[in-house]
């Protein structure tokens, strides 16, 4: 069942990782509708996943000589949807012009591909850490969740959980409290100050300080925080981007971007990354009421929680009606 968001349908979702599409065509669901992600020689299409003929799945077809071909009857699609080859039809029959895929507009960037379901194609989303060179980026997801994206995304803004949810990780229990801050809206968008925070090991160095995060809200369905240590200037940010699946599920995808050495391969990196989102998980899949309320009368809401309050105010000035209430 396809969920009815105008504004998310027509914004940018990161519907799978781009290394995911290779030869073979992948399905993904966005927004409750089946669509076919595959590549050819020049890039990454997205289609409606159904063929006109019988309604077959494409995406359980191939890729050859650049067309999709149908796995049931092997009618052949090619970049722009048009059917050029139905093996049925006798020589000299002419192709109905009906006989087309539907093409959502797609588009490779920060290793993921992106799908607009309205065809529509908005700015992308800033993320200048992945065109620098100073930065290593390292891709994190997918991981699937059941809950709704407002919810996942207020979690990764939520300053006040991490001496709990994440102690001994991201925050200890004995330094909880959040000092004030404001959150700035400007042509640069909307961002926080710089946030103090207490960790035990920011950087894999065994030394506990504090350390500063910025959080940025840069879409309904994408946000980003930035960690800051002010002794070494290090920085590691933090992209989450949040797929809806369908009206109760979704799948997150991240890109982590660091400007120093790590010490850490990728696969340490992601592993830890997902040790940190399975502390979250029960938590955003278990809070009630599933919608993220918009209302700032509803729930009580801290100081500190100025980034949530300013992403249920983005949401209900956008109009984003899915996950919300
Ligand atoms: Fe696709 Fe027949 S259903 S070719
Ligand atoms: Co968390």
């Amino acid at each position: 069942m396809p969920v009815q968001d105008p504004v998310l349908r027509n914004d940018w979702i990161a519907a799978c990782r781009a290394a995911d599409v290779q030869e073979r065509p992948v399905q993904v669901t966005v927004l409750g509708e089946r669509v076919v992600v595959y590549r050819n020689a020049e890039g990454v299409h997205t289609f409606k996943d159904l063929c006109i003929h019988r309604g077959a799945a494409l995406s359980l077809g191939c890729v050859r000589d650049g067309n999709l071909v149908c796995p049931y009857h092997a009618w052949e699609y090619d970049s722009s949807g048009a059917c050029v080859k139905i093996p049925q039809l006798p020589p000299g029959q002419p192709i109905p012009g009906k006989a087309r895929a539907l093409p959502y507009a797609c588009e490779e960037r920060y290793g993921f591909i992106w799908i607009n379901l309205g065809n529509n194609r908005p700015d992308a989303i800033p993320l200048p850490e992945f065109a620098d060179a100073s930065f290593r980026n390292v891709i994190w997801g997918p991981q699937q969740v059941e809950a709704k994206p407002p919810r996942i995304i207020e979690n990764f803004l939520d300053v006040g959980h991490l001496a709990f949810v994440h102690e001994g990780y991201l925050g200890v229990s004995t330094h909880p409290e959040i000092g004030d801050y404001r959150v700035l809206k400007d042509g640069n968008g909307i961002r926080s100050e710089e946030i103090s925070i207490f960790q035990p090991d920011p950087d894999g160095s065994g030394q506990a300080k504090h350390v500063y995060y910025t959080y940025e809200i840069l879409s309904p369905l994408s946000v980003k925080f930035t960690k800051r240590d002010r002794e070494t200037e290090n920085l590691m940010s933090i992209l989450l981007t949040v797929l809806p699946v369908d009206a109760a599920s979704s799948i997150a995808f991240g890109v982590m971007s660091f400007n120093y050495e790590t010490g850490m391969a990728d696969e340490e990196i992601v592993r830890f990354q997902d040790m940190i989102f399975a502390q979250d998980k029960p938590i955003v899949e278990n809070q009630k009421p599933e919608d993220l309320p918009l209302d700032l009368q509803v729930e009580l809401s801290l100081r500190c929680d100025r980034v949530s309050i300013a992403y249920r105010q983005f949401l209900a000035e956008r109009g984003v009606t899915l996950g919300t209430a």
